[in-house]
């Protein structure tokens, strides 16, 4: 199975020049407060996508003072011996420069599905947004899965985004009396016909993810049934259909009001919709369920292990879901887990992971942490 077997990190938020040894396996990062720890995983995600999973604005990751950032990975592939090295390097207003063992990545929507030779989960704790907050974030968080696995539907994706954007610009024309009417069936066809991929897409892995949650949520929560549900703004058999009788609509508000772009999905607790009625530490933990079922769904899909990056998940979890949580780490191909307090993780836990103490920006492998590779 593959693992990232070393990052290296210039520049990249607190890091000036860092390289952190990872091991198969568990890989407990730990430090105080604001030490680097969050940026470390933003880092290794950084490195294995080629973009930061927290911002949409990459230029937040360059060190304060400098022009530039660089981050170098090497990947034990699956065979063993092989070996994969990435590098990406960013300057702001600049294209990013990345390569897999020296040699040009032209698009990033290739190196994003596993062009590095692992794939990875996140899970940071403003992810509960996700389960909290507006469609948009669900619709990014199954299209971002999604691009992980299948660069065609990333680029279908966003020029889908694009098509909309047009079709919107020429709503707004035929209202202001600019443009005929008659024009808008050559943008349906489009918003049509990429539409639909994305919405195919999404509803063939709505099933599997919803199976993989609910299996999730039994083991982190307890026996109620857990579920998702999609919900269209226009189902696939009639989208052509809604398209056109919104047409008088959508010309008035200049908007296109059906379509994938419109889409949501429920997440659901004992038939309950967590968005709406979800305590605080039910949407946490259904959060974490479905970060769970991204990872199985991601290891059916492709036979891979993805590697899971989770960021300060024990600090709010009973003891017997840290023991839970600390197991299922342990058993994957490689996680690597922050938090401000080691006590979390029981000693045996402690014995079988490689430790990795940050502090300043700084990276410190305990003398006796598990190292093998
Ligand atoms: N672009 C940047 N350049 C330099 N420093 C940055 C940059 N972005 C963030 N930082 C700083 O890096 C420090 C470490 O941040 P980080 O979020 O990794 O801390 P942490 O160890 O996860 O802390 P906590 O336990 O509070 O979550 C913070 O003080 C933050 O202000
Ligand atoms: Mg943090």
């Amino acid at each position: 199975m593959a693992y990232i077997r070393a990052l290296r990190l210039v520049n990249f938020r607190n890091y000036a020049d860092a390289t952190v040894v990872l091991a198969p396996g568990l890989n407990i990062v730990v430090g105080d407060n604001a030490q680097g720890k969050t940026n470390l995983l933003e880092g290794i995600s950084f490195a294995v996508t080629g973009s930061t999973p927290r911002t949409p604005n990459d230029s937040e990751t360059v060190r304060w003072g400098q022009d530039f950032t660089r981050a170098e990975m090497r990947v034990a592939l699956q065979d063993a011996g092989d070996e994969r090295r990435v590098a990406i390097g960013y300057a702001p207003g600049q294209k990013k420069r990345l390569t897999v063992d020296g040699a040009p990545v032209r698009s990033l929507a290739d190196y994003a599905a596993g062009g590095a030779g692992v794939r990875t989960v996140t899970f940071f704790p403003d992810d509960i947004r996700i389960v909290k907050g507006a469609p948009s974030e669900r619709r990014e968080f199954i299209d971002v899965l999604l691009s992980s696995l299948r660069p065609s539907y990333a680029r279908t994706v966003a020029e889908y985004a694009k098509v909309v954007q047009q079709r919107n610009q020429l709503l707004r024309r035929i209202r202001d009396g600019l443009s005929s009417p008659k024009t808008l069936s050559t943008w349906d066809r489009k918003v049509i016909e990429l539409g639909k991929t994305v919405l195919a897409g999404r509803a063939a892995a709505i099933e599997p993810l919803g199976a993989f949650l609910e299996s999730s949520v039994r083991a982190l929560y307890g026996p109620e049934k857990a579920a998702l549900r999609y919900s269209y703004s226009a189902p696939l058999e009639n989208y052509a259909e809604a398209l056109r009788e919104a047409h008088s609509a959508d010309i008035e508000r200049g908007t296109t009001s059906v379509g994938p772009h419109r889409d949501d999905f429920e997440v659901l607790l004992g038939g309950v919709n967590l968005t709406t009625y979800g305590s605080q530490g039910q949407q946490r933990l259904a959060t974490l369920a479905l970060k769970f079922a991204a990872r199985e769904y991601i290891r059916q899909q492709t036979g891979e292990d993805p590697i899971l990056l989770f960021d300060d998940v024990m600090s709010e979890l009973d003891e017997h879901r840290r023991g839970y949580l600390a197991g299922y780490f342990l058993e994957s191909t490689q996680s690597v887990i922050s938090t401000t307090n080691l006590e979390y993780f029981e000693d045996e836990v402690r014995r079988q992971a490689r430790i990795i103490r940050i502090a300043s920006g700084s990276v410190f492998e305990e003398a006796n942490s598990n190292a093998s590779q």
